[in-house]
């Protein structure tokens, strides 16, 4: 497959050329131990230190310097642990208390765009600083999340997306050197709606995962929702979560929601650096 070239997009120096990306990864060099913490130890991120006035009503403020306030993970968290919240959900209730105007964030995982479009809600301000580098080996996805983009938001706003036809382990290509990134959010699996035999793999994952660690910023976080419903799903989750439970407590806090019944639902994983 190859991608042709489109005028919204930015493209890398290596672009993905086939549907299977070639593996040049370890798999497996993390031990399998208890993440740490556990779930009930779901971290609060630090305050933010800046906070941007814009009239961008509809979108997100950051809370306030010195404030705890986690209304919206609280409201989201209950409704996932009774069944009526997704993990995205979930996971886009926490970007909201990591993520303020202005920020530099990372779909590692295009898809279909809404994810793409959530952090774009979040960064969106009118100096037009908050940027979103979104990535994914498909076309069809960049094209679905092109779309999207497009409906949902002004043309300004659009202009703070770039997306690149290209594999998450490459993300440090695509994304310049001097830019500190507060999120990088993975949505792995297939395509919704898309071809199932084409979905993320933990050797590429893994490579992501580093390449994301190498370029958080200090108060930034690693969000990843992880489907064990899938073939290779079970093995990818293993993966995240032996990545996340090797990081160093230092420097990191880690945590997954799993599902005790529905050994099949999707699980949120989150790796916050201090
Ligand atoms: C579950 S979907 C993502 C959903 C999406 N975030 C959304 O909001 O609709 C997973 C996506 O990962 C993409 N993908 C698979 N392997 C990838 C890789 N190595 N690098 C980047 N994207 C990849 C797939 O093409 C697919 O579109």
């Amino acid at each position: 497959m190859r991608f042709s070239a489109l005028p919204w997009r930015s493209f890398p120096r290596t672009v993905a050329s086939e549907k299977k990306i070639p593996l040049s990864g370890k798999a497996g060099t993390y031990g399998l131990s208890a993440l740490s913490p556990s779930l009930s130890a779901l971290s609060v991120p630090p305050k933010p230190l800046l906070r941007c006035r814009a009239s961008f009503s509809t979108l997100h403020d950051a809370a306030p310097p010195g404030e705890i306030s986690l209304p919206g993970v609280e409201d989201e968290m209950v409704g996932y642990i009774f069944g009526k919240k997704k993990a995205t959900d979930v996971a886009h209730s926490v970007w909201k208390h990591v993520v303020r105007r202005g920020d530099t964030v990372v779909d590692a995982t295009c898809g279909n765009g809404y994810d793409t479009l959530a952090m774009l809600r979040l960064v969106a301000d009118l100096s037009g600083k908050g940027r979103v580098f979104g990535m994914d080996i498909q076309e069809e996805a960049l094209t679905n999340t092109d779309s999207l983009l497009t409906q949902s938001l002004t043309p300004s706003e659009k202009e703070l997306v770039k997306l690149f036809p290209t594999c998450h382990s490459k993300m440090e290509e695509v994304i310049p050197k001097d830019v500190l990134v507060r999120l990088v959010a993975f949505n792995l699996g297939y395509l919704p709606g898309g071809d199932k035999e084409i979905s993320t793999v933990s050797e590429t994952t893994l490579l992501a995962l580093e390449a994301a660690g190498r370029i958080i910023e200090p108060g930034g976080l690693i969000s990843a929702v992880v489907y064990v419903g899938h073939p290779k799903g079970r093995e990818e989750f293993e993966a995240v979560q032996a990545f996340a439970s090797g990081l160093s407590t230092e420097d990191w806090v880690c945590c997954k929601l799993q599902m005790l019944n529905r050994p099949l639902a999707p699980v949120p994983i989150f790796m916050f650096k201090r």
